[in-house]
């Protein structure tokens, strides 16, 4: 019996210092396992004469209950220990204030884009939009730029590795441009199906373009807007016309110094070279190079499948890059491309 008592206390104590359920599965071990305490006294029961085993039979199960309640209480103690340090590790704090998400902003380019568009529209224009990685035949050939000639040098690019298009040669485009073309045999096609008058062209598209240059006025990635407008009697002067009044409701400025200089561009014929002085910034002064224009060569109109005897009209290609900068004054173009959001916040 003292045996019994004593085995009752120690196994209780053993179960308390265990402070873990893989420590206090082997306390358990060591009382009711197969080689336990408890067991060994089992097994001498065998020894004992009938009266004494009854007796001391019942006294072993009432330890085996008692270790089993001690067992059983310290189990669930753990668990309630172990369940209490998780809720306060997880614990929230309601009561923080929220992590307030920062306000977004347009890029200034993006700015740049949509003021063109909304001017652009509001006098008639469409928006079109099309391939960055185009055909040799769009973004040369057809603007009057054949094979071999010089002037294809003005604008180096990046080339597709032939094996991968076919055949068909392909490039990232080096202007938007090509997109006169591509609209215009659009449109030509859409009305002729219908066999239908023609009606005029007049259409913008901004987008992405590449040239291998870099430096402070260029990057390899740039963005351009090109404008076309091609009817039965549309000039030289409506283009000077559309162009100054577009560059004053971008610039919000009556008083700009705009310049059309004479250039050669194999698709115009006259071609010019539209300038723009800086107002303000760092570069205050300066002029800046924002487009070429002019009046669009006979042979691409016959590109655009029209008779170039009837149809006549105006194209430009300007940098939004050169826009952006001459309206914040900015003097880095690369700064467009940093990512940097100490420039960027300066616009939203
Ligand atoms: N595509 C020319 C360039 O990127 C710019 C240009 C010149 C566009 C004359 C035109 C144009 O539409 O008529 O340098």
């Amino acid at each position: 019996m003292q045996d019994l008592e004593n085995i009752v206390t120690r196994a209780a104590a053993e179960f308390a210092a265990a402070s873990d359920p893989a420590s206090l599965e082997n306390a358990k071990a060591k009382f009711l396992g197969k080689s336990g305490e408890l067991t060994a006294l089992l097994k001498q029961l065998g020894s004992l004469a009938p009266e004494e085993k009854k007796s001391f039979g019942q006294s072993i199960n009432t330890a085996k209950q008692q270790i089993e309640v001690a067992l059983d209480s310290r189990r669930k103690d753990l668990e309630q220990k172990k369940l209490e340090s998780r809720l306060s590790g997880e614990a929230l704090d309601v009561t923080l204030p929220g992590r307030g998400r920062s306000r977004g902003g347009l890029h200034p380019i993006s700015r740049t884009w949509q003021r063109i568009e909304e001017i652009f529209g509001s006098i008639g224009f469409d928006v079109a939009d099309g391939p960055e990685i185009e055909t040799d035949w769009y973004n040369f050939t057809a603007l009057n730029n054949p094979e071999n000639h010089p002037a294809r040098s003005m604008q180096d690019t990046f080339y597709v590795d032939m094996k991968d298009s076919g055949g068909l040669p392909l490039l990232l485009r080096t202007h938007t441009s090509p997109m006169q073309v591509r609209y215009a045999r659009m449109h030509v096609q859409q009305f002729r199906d219908k066999a239908a008058k023609c009606p005029p062209i007049k259409v913008i598209a901004p987008g992405r373009t590449y040239r291998v240059d870099s430096d402070a006025t260029h990057s390899p990635m740039f963005h351009q807007v090109e404008g076309l407008w091609i009817d039965e009697d549309i000039s030289f002067a409506d283009l000077k016309g559309i162009y100054v009044d577009f560059l004053r409701r971008f610039f919000e400025s009556d008083d700009l110094q705009v310049r059309f200089r004479p250039s050669y561009f194999p698709f115009t014929e006259p071609s010019a070279e539209i300038d723009l002085q800086f107002a303000s910034g760092p570069l205050k002064g300066r002029w800046l190079e924002l487009s070429g224009a002019g009046q669009v060569h006979p042979q691409v109109v016959r590109n655009f499948g029209l008779d170039p005897e009837r149809h006549i009209g105006f194209a430009f290609g300007s940098g939004l890059e050169r826009l952006t900068m001459l309206r914040y004054g900015i003097d880095d173009l690369r700064l467009f491309f940093d990512g940097d959001l100490r420039f960027l916040r300066q616009f939203s």
